[in-house]
Order: C-alpha cells, then structure tokens, then sequence
C-alpha cells in the first residue's frame, strides 16, 4: 500500500546519497519534516475560502505536530495556531505567530493558560461554566467563543445547550469579555454534520447579537480527512485483508480511512457549500474559522527506523521476516491506539531482491513494540543497516507519543526543503 508523498520527499528518495547523510550525522532515529508542504496545504484553505467569497481563518491545530518549523511555517503564510497548554502557546508565540492569531481550545485550562491567552489578546474556546467564572474572576479583557456541545453528541467537551444559554447571560455586554462566537469540535470526518453544525451556530450568533454581543465568529474545529493511498489499495485491503496477514494479534480497533476522497481544502469547499452555507456566512457578516491538524500536514513529513536486525519466522509454511529497528514505535503512533498505521514504509537504498514478507519490530523489551505487525511484501530482503521509511508520519504519528523509554533519545527532526540545484537539510530547532 504506496502512500502519496511530497515532490521533496520523492527527490530525498531518489537522491542515493542525502538520506544516508542525515542518518550517519544523526546516528538513531529521526523524523524529516517538509514544511514548504505545510505552507502549500494552509494556502489551499486559505483559496477555498476566497472561492467560497468567505471570510475565513486557518488555525493549525498544534497537537498534531511539534515541530518549530510547522509554526513557522504557520506564521510566514498568514495562519493562526489552535494550542491547548502554555507550552503550545508559548512555542507558537516563539515561531512568530502573534497572540491575536492564537485559539485556546482543551477542557478546564489552567489558569496560568487563561491569564496568558488574554494578556496575548488570544481567542480563548470556553468549555465550561467554571472556567468561564475563572476567567471572570481575572477580570482581564478577553476575547471568548463559547464551545457547543454539538445535538446528540456523548463527547465531554463543550457546553450543553442550557449552559450555552447560561454562560451567554454571564457575559456582560459592556464588560472586559467580548463574547465573539461560538465553536465545535466533532470526531469524525463527515462535511455535512460540519456544515449543519455549523448553520445552527450561525443562528446562535444571531439570537447573541441581539443581547448586544458582537458573535461575528464561528470556528468549525478540524476533522479534514487525510488522502493516504489510492483508491484501489485501499479496497483491496479492505475486502481482502484477514487475521494472519499479521504477526501475533491484529489490531483490534478498525483503522484510519486511508483513502478518503475528498480530502482537506476539498473537504472545507463541500462544508461551505452544502445548504449555501457560504451565503450565509457571508450574508450574515460571520467570519469562518478551523482548526485543522493533520489536514495541514499532509506530506509534510517521515519517520526514519536503522534496521538493527533480521530474523526469519514462518507462518503455516511460509516465511516471513521480522525486523527490529532502532527508536520505538511510540514514534507511530496508531500503534498504541490498538490499531495499525498502514502506509508501507520504504526500504532505502533500493537494491534488486525477492519480494519479502516482513513484519516490523522496535528496540525495546515491549511485546507489542511494533512499527508494522502486518507482513509488508517489501520488494527485498531487509539488511543490517538499511532504512525504513515511514512516510505521511507528522499528524499525529510522529510526536505525539514519544517518550524517553529506556532512556532512548527522542527522535530529532530534520527539516529538508529542495534547493534548485540540491537538497538542503537543518536539525528544527529544539521543542520548547
Ligand atoms: C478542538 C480541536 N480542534 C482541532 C483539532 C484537530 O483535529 P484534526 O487534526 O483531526 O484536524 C482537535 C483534535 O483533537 C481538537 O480537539
């Protein structure tokens, strides 16, 4: 199952030299980051907005990636960052991106993380009836949207509709908390309950503004689906695939769905125009916000694994091999969700070789510590010494997991951007 990647990420690919650079230099795992690639995803936002003829506004949702070269990236091409700790907020305000253009989202935030989002003039999601008193009682000015519980959902975060109602009475008009609108977060990744979502809060704007808030602003959260493999892969994997396709257990707990046809901006165009939710907003003077994470990392980075041995198993009577790389697989992370992150990894450098069923192991003493429980048909033997990339690694794969088990280096970050003669790579600058 061949993942999409970035033109970059096909170049350091081809080069027979640059990816055994970086990997001799590093000496351990690593994650190689794309982020003209972050810059092109915002910008394809940003032009969904301006075709719809609305006014919208990008917001990367940190938690997907820590990467500094991700905010920076978010700060050169006009985007905000959604953050849910002082950490995020303070490593977003370092990358450039000023504190108008943050949105404090996460349930029952610190009151360190309020303080430090008004001082910063910052666009605080308020999730509860307590915080909201919280925030009251710093008697700062702030700027909120009050987060909905979205009709029939079972999710812990937001505020129900009378609490709703309840929080927008709490809010005095003339006071130091300028109530600017509403939010919602849904899992999932369906456009039409965004959109319909949406449409009721466009309603609630409405009915607020005519207790004297301004209620100018909607943020639809994130959820753009990802496009990691074509089509026919992906069904094939679907109606094919059976518990011994994997060593030990399969995961228990469905998967991602990898192949998801309209994708990202193209997402966001079907939300604005269902039931002309666009006209709408525009009509109604209210600006559009999201909060994509993995939308906007798209192709944007990989995860890079030495191979550190080769073993042979079999399976009935076939062979197959099992890998242990160097680093962990809490560096892929679906792999703790009992589930399986099933882009295949290439095996570089190519080399002529039979097709080789292959599972993949990590370096620590953990049974389950696999990067690859499916037997990947890799088009050669594995070798001491190759590398195996991952690749569509830095939503959620990457970083969010990662954790100094066993003592082991967290995995360093390699930003790579393509010169027009060559290659160029820097270490990102260390997480804050
Ligand atoms: C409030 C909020 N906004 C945005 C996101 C980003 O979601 P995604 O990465 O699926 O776009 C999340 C993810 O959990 C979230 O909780």
């Amino acid at each position: 199952m061949p993942s999409y990647v970035d033109h970059v990420e096909r170049r350091l690919l081809d080069d027979p030299q640059v990816l055994g650079d970086i990997a001799d230099v590093v000496g351990g795992p690593f994650h190689v980051m794309y982020p003209e690639r972050v810059a092109r995803n915002i910008g394809t936002f940003q032009a969904a907005f301006g075709a719809a003829g609305v006014d919208g506004f990008v917001y990367f949702g940190k938690k997907a990636n820590k990467a500094a070269c991700v905010a920076r990236a978010c700060a050169d091409s006009g985007a905000g960052i959604d953050v849910a700790s002082a950490g995020e907020l303070v490593a977003a305000l370092a990358q450039g991106v000023r504190g108008e253009d943050l949105m404090i989202t996460g349930p029952a935030k610190s009151d360190e993380l309020l303080w430090l989002a008004a001082r910063h003039r910052a666009l605080i999601a308020i999730d509860a009836l307590d915080e909201l008193e919280r925030l009251v009682a710093l008697n700062l000015a702030a700027r909120i949207v009050l987060r909905a519980l979205p009709d029939g959902s079972t999710s812990r975060f937001g505020l129900a509709p009378g609490e709703l109602s309840q929080a927008v009475e709490r809010i005095d008009p003339g006071g130091p908390i300028l109530l600017s609108g509403f939010s919602f977060h849904l899992t999932g990744y369906d456009a039409i309950a965004r959109s319909e979502q949406a449409a009721a809060l466009i309603d609630l704007c409405l009915r607020t503004r005519a207790q004297g808030h301004p209620a100018d602003t909607i943020s639809i959260g994130g959820g753009f689906g990802v496009d990691y493999l074509d089509a026919a892969s992906w069904a094939r994997f679907r109606d094919t695939v059976s518990d011994n396709w994997f060593h030990a257990n399969p995961p228990k707990s469905g998967y991602y769905p990898y192949h998801f046809p309209v994708p990202g901006a193209a997402m966001l165009t079907a939300i604005l125009a269902h039931r002309d939710l666009a006209d709408r907003l525009r009509d109604n003077d209210i600006r559009l916000a999201v909060e994509p994470g993995r939308a906007l990392l798209d192709r944007a980075g990989s995860s890079v694994f030495r191979v550190q041995g080769v073993k042979s198993r079999t399976v009935g009577a076939e062979p197959y091999d099992i890998l242990t790389v160097d680093g962990t697989s809490l560096s892929l992370s679906e792999q703790w969700f009992d589930s399986e992150y099933l882009p295949d990894p290439v095996l570089w450098p190519v080399h002529p070789g039979h097709r080789t069923p292959t599972s993949v192991g990590a370096s620590t003493c953990l049974e389950s510590d696999l990067l690859s429980r499916r037997r990947i048909p890799l088009p050669r033997r594995a070798r001491v010494g190759d590398l195996l990339v991952y690749p569509n690694t830095a939503g959620y794969q990457m970083d969010s997991n990662e954790s100094p088990f066993h003592e082991l280096p967290l995995p360093p970050k390699v930003v790579l951007s393509a010169g027009p003669d060559r290659l160029r790579w820097r270490l990102d600058a260390p997480a804050r």
